[in-house]
């Protein structure tokens, strides 16, 4: 049977300060979290469903995990703690590769998505450590995690990123977002604050009739992996680790910072009333100008940040809906299903003891955000991104480049420089490029012509250049949206286009290089965040060079 929707409040997660205020300036802390099996209520009529999940401790741990605020400027120290069982509430597939530990355990290791921070706080997946860090992966080096937090304010979250296990260690729960604040930025903007200012993480999962998470164990290419399939999607929609909540708002407007932490389901979400969505942010970055939008594409790990007026509502009811096909572009359309709906707003008037809403969709101009023309540059690449199949079709792997993350590191740029890369997608999904470190902005986005004849001499030689890649990269081009206008760290990369992305390996506010080595061990990644991708084998090293 199914689920009633609207039946469960929104919760909000717990806040952590990452910093403290001693004598009316912000100072740094040092923080553990730790990482729990525990039972959730994903939903009134469901029974408690084992979860892997953040916390200060078991009882305050949920799913996802507290969110943490940070200070722009106040580092931040973390000791992540593993406090999980011998073994892994999800099925897991040691034919891809995998973390194992030898004296059991689940392997974790925390990566702060979309962050700048030395490599070796980067949570490197073979950085891996089981309970007590009784075992320890090859590149492990310390406990303590340093974020610096020298970005721009922005939305940021923090997730396991363990070798081959991202996948079902992020089903299981084993995320949370992150926030930077840099009040002289923030505050003159008068954006909704305080108890208007909501986080919306949104998850898809599947359950069985006994509450447990329901994750296939059967692979696709069962001869091949055993276990793995090339995308997990749930039937369930949950928001804040509720499936179809709703939330009751005043008619006043609202900051909603948006996360899709799903493993490979993209959202096309709208309003049921028709109510605009005015981004203000994407990512870890303000855009230059708020863009009103009636639809919103939300890859995973993407992030936006949007104000909705409920003043402006004509209804009491307000569903938020999803279109996005999955896989996407080209799979089932949700419409009508159980998965193209995701939560309810219930407008109620406002009280007579609610303050006025003094808040507003800001016009400020944040000059560093949208790049008008192509940056000097100090190297091109080609990423090229391909799917392999089984004779019969059925998807094996996906790599990039034609290799793996163990193959040796091929990307190294220069700290502190920009690069202009080429990113060529041969296969039929769009796929979410995440680069550590960095942050993006597309600046063309245009469809390769002759697709077959470029695949096969790709498939043949792996090298753009020499298949003639300016002959066939000359069909139509598809701009870039305007809410997209800003630094990055999630791109969307479509089937058959080749979309070029503008790199920095620098704070883009500052055009600062990074005031720690980013050349040292065990350096960081880029992959797929389509976990089931990245996780067999859509993830490269990135080795910084002073
Ligand atoms: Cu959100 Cu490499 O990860
Ligand atoms: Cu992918």
């Amino acid at each position: 049977g199914s689920l009633q929707m609207y039946v469960d409040a929104l919760p909000q997660m717990p806040k952590i300060n990452g910093y403290r205020i001693h004598h009316g300036k912000a100072v740094p802390v040092h923080l553990t979290i730790g990482m729990f099996q525990k039972n959730w209520r994903f939903h009134r009529d469901l029974p408690p469903t084992p979860v892997f999940v953040f916390g200060q401790s078991p009882d305050s741990a949920t799913f996802p995990g507290p969110t943490i605020v940070a200070r722009h400027g106040v580092p931040l120290v973390v000791t992540w703690e593993n406090h999980l069982p011998a073994a892994h509430i999800l099925p897991w597939d040691p034919t891809v590769h995998t973390a194992i530990p030898k004296k059991g355990g689940v392997p974790t290791v925390v990566h702060l998505h979309g962050s700048a921070h030395p490599p070796e706080s980067d949570g490197n997946p073979f950085a891996w450590f089981t309970a007590g860090f009784r075992e320890r992966g090859p590149v492990w080096r310390h406990t303590a995690y340093r974020y610096p937090n020298v970005q721009p304010s922005g939305n940021f979250w923090y997730h396991d990123h363990a070798a081959g296990l991202t996948r079902a260690n992020l089903l299981a729960g084993l995320l949370g977002a992150y926030v930077i604040e840099k009040p002289e930025v923030d505050t003159p903007m008068d954006l909704p604050y305080d108890d208007d200012d909501l986080h919306l993480i949104i998850a898809d999962r599947s359950f069985n009739v006994d509450g447990s998470l329901y994750m296939n164990s059967t692979g696709v290419a069962p001869d091949v992996h055993p276990q793995w399939q090339p995308e997990y999607f749930g039937e369930a929609i949950t928001v804040n680790g509720k499936a179809w909540p709703f939330l009751t708002v005043h008619r006043r407007r609202y900051r909603l910072r948006i996360l899709n932490a799903s493993n490979a389901r993209y959202f096309n979400i709208s309003l049921s009333n028709g109510l605009p969505l005015y981004v203000v942010g994407s990512d870890t970055s303000y855009l230059s100008a708020p863009v009103a939008v009636s639809s919103l594409l939300i890859s995973p790990a993407e992030i936006f940040d949007v104000v909705i007026d409920f003043s402006q509502s004509p209804t009491t009811d307000v569903e938020m809906l999803n279109s996005a096909p999955y896989p996407f572009p080209t799979g089932t359309s949700p419409v009508g299903h159980l998965n193209g709906m995701v939560m309810k707003f219930v407008v109620t008037p406002n009280g007579p003891l609610d303050p006025p809403d003094n808040s507003t969709v800001p016009d400020h101009e944040v000059p560093y955000a949208s790049v008008t023309a192509v940056p000097p540059t100090t190297k091109t690449r080609h990423i090229v991104m391909y799917e392999y199949r089984t004779p019969s079709g059925q998807s094996t792997h996906l790599y990039i480049n034609g290799m793996r993350l163990e193959d040796p590191v091929t990307e190294t740029p220069r700290s502190g420089t920009t690069e202009l890369w080429h990113v060529i997608n041969l296969t039929r999904d769009n796929h979410p490029l995440h680069i550590h470190l960095a942050m993006l902005q597309a600046v063309k986005v245009q469809q390769l012509i002759d697709l077959q004849t470029f695949t096969d001499c790709m498939t043949m030689n792996n090298d753009a250049v020499k298949c003639n890649v300016d002959q066939h990269a000359v069909g139509p081009v598809v701009p870039v949206p305007d809410h997209e206008k800003t630094w990055k760290n999630v791109m969307k990369v479509p089937p058959g286009f080749v979309t070029s992305v503008v790199v920095a390996f620098k704070l883009v506010d500052t055009n600062q290089t990074y005031p720690f080595d980013t050349s040292a061990d065990p350096g960081y990644v880029y992959h797929c965040h389509i976990l089931d991708h990245e996780d067999n084998s859509m993830m490269r090293p990135l080795r910084l060079l002073p």
